[in-house]
């Protein structure tokens, strides 16, 4: 009999995603295999925990986070979470900078784990986040422990240590092409770091938002934003620029044909993989699906038409 796990931590249950297959392409180019890593199964419910989990025990390693600083970083919604969710975890207290205009379940989640919210102008996006904590941090450094996400090595560290580590582990390494969209970049470049060292001709396709105003939330629009310190391009065979509302569309069917109740920017990586999988028509294409649909459900992604 197997019997469930026992942990001591919530955040032990952070990595270790299932890989899904996803059928949406099947019919069209039957000899694709077309997996998803199902992020919402990490406990802050995104991909982001594992960044963030990374992050922090990398700074109580280096001394840089002792119980007296405040854990401070801006984030436009996922990360915040997951910092949350892992300074309640471990007896920390978070103060998140994001644009005014994030979902209002972030922000709920967010105050649920006791974070406190602080504010940047909506129409600035995460860059007005990004100017507004470094301010902060520059005002009073000795009170704050300031992870940097966009800057940070060990943001695509947790990546290349697990989500690309796993992804050769769970496609018993027959995966022939990886596609990710890019925020912080942290998950595209760890795991197409470890992706690529295994075998260099394994293809991998970032993706960004095809346009500054877009509605990818969570993903950013590299030529037009602050571009992070983690960015490695040498690692993108290529870059795409995906569009908003096809995005979407990809979303809800794979809600109603698969039951996989995702968020916009897995309809970004749906998008990538459906433009790659008419130009390659076989092979066996890993992407990673950061968070859930229920995160966005007052955004209206899955509301019904009338
Ligand atoms: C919903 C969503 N998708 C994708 C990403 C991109 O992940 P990364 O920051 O690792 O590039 C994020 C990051 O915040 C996100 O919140």
């Amino acid at each position: 009999m197997i019997r469930p796990a026992v942990h001591d931590s919530i955040t032990k249950l952070v990595g270790n995603t299932p890989l899904l297959r996803v059928r949406l392409f099947e019919e069209r180019y039957p000899d694709l295999e077309v997996y998803a890593k199902a992020e919402w199964f990490n406990p802050g419910g995104s991909v982001k925990d594992r960044a963030a989990l990374a992050m922090i025990e990398d700074g109580e390693r280096r001394g840089a986070l002792t119980p007296d600083r405040v854990i401070v970083d801006s984030t436009s919604g996922n990360t915040g979470i997951a910092y949350a969710l892992m300074g309640a975890a471990k007896g920390y207290r978070v103060r998140l900078v994001m644009p005014a205009n994030v979902s209002s379940e972030r922000k709920q989640l967010i105050a649920a784990f006791g974070a406190e919210a602080v504010y940047s102008d909506g129409l600035e996006g995460s860059d007005g986040a990004i100017r507004l904590v470094r301010e902060l941090v520059a005002e009073h450094p000795e009170r704050y422990f300031y992870p940097d996400q966009y800057n940070n090595p060990a943001n695509p560290m947790a990546h290349y240590l697990g989500t690309g580590r796993e992804i050769l582990e769970q496609t018993e390494g027959r995966v022939t092409h990886f596609v990710a969209g890019l925020g912080t970049t942290g998950t595209f470049t760890g795991t197409a770091r470890r992706l690529k060292e295994h075998d260099p001709s394994i293809h991998t396709i970032a993706v960004q938002p095809d346009d500054a105003f877009h509605g990818l939330e969570g993903l950013k629009h590299l030529p037009t934003a602050i571009v992070p310190g983690i960015w490695d391009e040498s690692l993108a065979d290529e870059v795409w620029g995906a569009p908003t509302e096809p995005a979407y569309e990809l979303a809800r069917t794979v809600a109603r044909r698969e039951g996989l109740l995702v968020g916009h920017s897995c309809g970004a990586a749906l998008w990538a993989v459906e433009r790659l999988a008419a130009r390659v028509e076989r092979g066996v294409v890993v992407t990673v699906f950061p968070d859930s649909g229920d995160r966005y459900l007052s955004t209206g992604l899955y509301r019904t038409r009338p």
